[in-house]
């Protein structure tokens, strides 16, 4: 398949196989403000953006579920002034959304984490975003907010406890988590080479591919890249 098109000579973005479940962990924000001489907040502002050129991207692309590692249960310990810069953003963004839900497109909008911790007015927005987009049949974009998911696999199995089960299988638990259904590629960039709590049960047989670009500077040529290697793997599943 040709990776570039004669005519226009950018890089195309015709796949024979696309990933259902793509996770992508949104890495580097800090330091890419730090070579700047910027505060971590513009790192974060400009990952933002780039989240939203992604979203796009994936919707264009048809990718099912796209989900989004925004901020881990372990990210509440770091300085007051960067979570909230970061729940700020959050903000922005839902109030974008929430200013034209038909407009910004056919994706739905889902968060997975624990609620506990995150302030109502966030809260408020988050249920607004998942009810207007629920109705949607385009891209279903997770947003992994005070996620983790340790906790995720907990909350399921106690989940299963209060339902009475004594015995459970794979498929309680796969049933149980935050409804995302297993990732067939997690992105990682800026360097980093691990899975930091992110998606460990619907990754059980994920692909992986990292970059040492960092977030704010990630752009969709890097995601055809990454899609493009995604492509040749030759998935067994253990078989
Ligand atoms: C990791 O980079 C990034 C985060 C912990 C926050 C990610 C948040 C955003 C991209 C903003 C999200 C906004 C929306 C609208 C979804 P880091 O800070 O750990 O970077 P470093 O490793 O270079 O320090």
């Amino acid at each position: 398949m040709a990776v570039f098109s004669k005519k226009s000579k950018e890089i195309s973005n015709d796949f024979s196989l696309l990933p259902n479940h793509l996770g992508i962990i949104m890495d580097g924000n800090g330091r890419w403000a730090k070579k700047r001489g910027l505060p971590r907040s513009a790192g974060h502002k400009a990952g933002a953006n780039v989240f939203r050129t992604i979203c796009e991207e994936c919707a264009d692309l048809v990718i099912k579920y796209v989900t989004f590692y925004a901020f881990s249960t372990e990210n509440w310990k770091r300085p007051k002034e960067e979570v909230d810069a970061i729940m700020a953003l959050f903000k922005d963004y839902l109030l974008e959304a929430k200013r034209d839900f038909v407009k910004a497109g056919n994706n739905k909008i889902k968060f997975i984490g624990e609620r506990e911790g995150i302030r109502e007015d966030l809260l408020a927005l988050m249920d607004e975003a998942e009810e207007e987009t629920d109705s949607h049949t385009g891209t279903t974009v997770y947003l992994a907010v005070n996620y983790g998911s340790r906790q995720e696999i907990v909350s399921a199995v106690n989940k299963l406890i209060k339902e009475g089960k004594t015995e459970i299988n794979e498929k309680d638990i796969s049933d149980s988590l935050y409804t995302v259904p297993d990732c067939d590629l997690i992105i990682r960039p800026s360097g980093e080479e691990r899975l930091s709590n992110f998606l460990l049960w619907q990754a059980a047989y994920s692909e992986f591919w990292f970059s040492d670009v960092l977030w704010p500077d990630f752009k969709k040529e890097d995601l055809y890249s990454a899609l493009r290697e995604f492509e040749k793997r030759n998935r067994r599943f253990g078989g």
